[in-house]
């Protein structure tokens, strides 16, 4: 897991949540050209390498080129420039941030080309769909290592999880906590309590146990520390398929009422509000019905086991 930065402007407030970061674990940091905070991504782990002790090779660093830097020429002037801002001599991964059409080809042959002149650890891809990683893929000498993507417990890629893991491209999750959005859900809350935990958490194991990196943002040193909190819990299948069954149902019953097919950050706050009580209706009332009848059939299955 890492630390994502969006939203967080050049200063001071950037330059301590990386090194609180470092300071307490975390050895990922993921940036992009178009947050315009480079800078302070850099210094903040200048500090944090010279607190610590650690060293360069220690950390992971993510940057992105963004859409108005594709092409080829332009791509490679857009890594130099990420790197003089950063302050460092290479990145770990460097990603094309969305699948612009007509340009994301000529991007990634100047990804290509940094990697094969080692002047980049690793390169991949952000907000690339089945259809765009095949197109690029006919083409492609090097198979992206990671396609960062908006993932939660609303929007579970399932389609893309599996082309990936076919392909052996890691899943990336941006926005893990839907910016917040999902931190006031009933069901996860409930989850949440049963392993006295907190929702991010909840919500950040759910990722590392689809086998999925996740990058949460936060500025404050506590829930820095709490998103990374991760490893001394297991959220069970029962729990686990139980809440997965009860979320496709709301974004079944979901698309049925609105044109939107996948909920997700592009939704509006009436279709929010919709997905909210359409959970807290099955929390209310089906919640109990649909879990109790998973928890019997895991029941079962355990007692079958077990003979
Ligand atoms: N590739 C892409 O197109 C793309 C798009 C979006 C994001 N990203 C990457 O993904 C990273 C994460 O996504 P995100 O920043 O959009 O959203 P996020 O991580 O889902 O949510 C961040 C929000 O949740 C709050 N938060 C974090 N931990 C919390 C906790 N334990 N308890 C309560 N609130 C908590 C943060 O507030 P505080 O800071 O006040 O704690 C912030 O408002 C980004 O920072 C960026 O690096 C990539």
């Amino acid at each position: 897991m890492g630390l994502g930065v969006f939203k967080v402007e050049e200063g001071a407030e950037l330059v301590e949540a990386v090194k609180a970061a470092v300071n307490h674990g975390y050895r990922s940091i993921d940036t992009a050209a178009v947050y315009a905070n480079e800078t302070s991504v850099g210094q903040g782990i200048r500090e944090a390498l010279a607190e610590t002790g650690l060293k360069r090779e220690d950390l992971f660093v993510t940057s992105k080129v963004w859409n108005a830097d594709l092409g080829y020429e332009s791509t490679l002037a857009a890594y130099e420039t990420s790197l003089k801002k950063l302050d460092l001599d290479y990145l770990d991964l460097y990603l094309i941030h969305w699948p612009v059409a007509g340009k994301y080809k000529d991007a990634w042959r100047a990804l290509e080309k940094l990697y094969k002149d080692g002047r980049v650890k690793a390169i991949g891809v952000s907000n690339f769909q089945v259809h765009h990683l095949e197109d690029l893929m006919k083409d492609a000498e090097i198979i992206p290592v990671v396609d960062q993507v908006e993932f939660h417990p609303l929007l579970n890629q399932k389609e893309l999880r599996d082309f990936t893991m076919k392909h052996n491209i890691q899943l990336e999750a941006w926005s893990p906590l839907m910016q917040g959005g999902l931190l006031g859900h009933p069901l996860l809350k409930e989850i949440a309590d049963k392993y006295g935990k907190s929702i991010a958490q909840v919500i950040l194991r759910w990722d590392l146990q689809h086998g999925v990196i996740t990058i949460p943002k936060s500025t404050k040193e506590q829930r820095i520390v709490e998103n990374a909190s991760l490893f001394d819990f297991e959220l069970s299948l029962k729990i686990w398929i139980g809440s997965t069954v009860l979320m496709k149902i709301a974004e079944w019953v979901l698309t049925q009422t609105t044109s939107i097919s996948k909920p997700g950050l592009m939704m509006s706050s009436t279709q929010m509000d919709r997905v909210y009580s359409i959970h807290q209706l099955f929390n209310e009332v089906a919640h109990e019905f649909v879990f109790r009848k998973i928890h019997g059939l895991f029941c079962i299955v355990e007692i079958f086991k077990l003979k």
